[in-house]
């Protein structure tokens, strides 16, 4: 089997104006790659294309093989619900359940299980029981990675996952998604601002005046 996870073909997008062009992207199994690049420059936007949230204007982007655009609706959603892990910008938790009940609903529509292993390293595992609206942010942002996680996706697309945390958190976050890549053969895409983080990836890309540049 091929150990190529993501590869993107000539990907071009426009809001209003054009936001980025002539991007070709891959990424294979165990290899971990961050983009980064200025507030706005399109880094969400192209991950949201990336992880099959969004179509672009133009260009062609196959996950394990397939491509995204002639798949069936039926066939994405099976991608996203058990081979795709998002861990979003902004988390996206059902604040009145409890962290435990947030992370058994994405195990429940995988059907895998929750590793304790996980909730220790990520130093939640006494916060279970609380409802997600009285966790701080940066617990809130690992109950977010604990789920995406448990559900053993083959490829990780991350933006911002250490973007509330301190240096030492963060670093703790990046070892556990590293392992995660190594001991599994996921892919990891992370995006980030922080450039210590970043070049903890294999590979580093710019996003700047619309294209994407190698930087590492
Ligand atoms: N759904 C949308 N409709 C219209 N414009 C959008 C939409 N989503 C993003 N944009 C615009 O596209 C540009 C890029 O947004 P994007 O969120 O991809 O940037 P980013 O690089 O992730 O920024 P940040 O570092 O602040 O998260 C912004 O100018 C934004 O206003
Ligand atoms: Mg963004």
């Amino acid at each position: 089997m091929s150990s190529l996870l993501l590869d993107a073909q000539n990907i071009a997008h426009s809001f209003d104006t054009s936001l980025f062009s002539d991007i070709h992207f891959s990424l294979h199994k165990t290899q971990s790659k961050a983009i980064i690049g200025r507030s706005g420059s399109g880094k969400s936007t192209l991950l949201h294309i990336f992880s099959t949230f969004m179509q672009p204007n133009q260009g062609e982007v196959s996950l394990f093989g397939e491509n995204l655009y002639t798949l069936k609706e039926k066939e994405l959603e099976a991608l996203r619900r058990y081979d795709v892990g998002i861990i979003f910008q902004f988390h996206y938790l059902f604040k009145g359940m409890s962290a435990m009940d947030n992370i058994e609903v994405a195990s429940m529509l995988s059907g895998e299980e929750i590793s304790n292993d996980i909730l220790e390293k990520l130093e939640i595992s006494e916060l279970m029981q609380k409802k997600v609206g009285e966790l701080s942010g940066g617990q809130q942002q690992r109950v977010s990675i604990a789920r995406v996680l448990s559900k053993k996706p083959r490829i990780i697309f991350a933006d911002e996952p250490t973007g509330n945390l301190d240096n030492e958190t963060a670093s703790l976050v990046m070892d556990i998604l590293l392992d995660y890549i190594k001991e599994t053969g996921a892919g990891l895409l992370l995006v980030t601002h922080d450039e210590s983080m970043a070049k903890r990836c294999d590979e580093v890309y710019k996003l700047e005046d619309k294209k994407l540049f190698s930087y590492s």
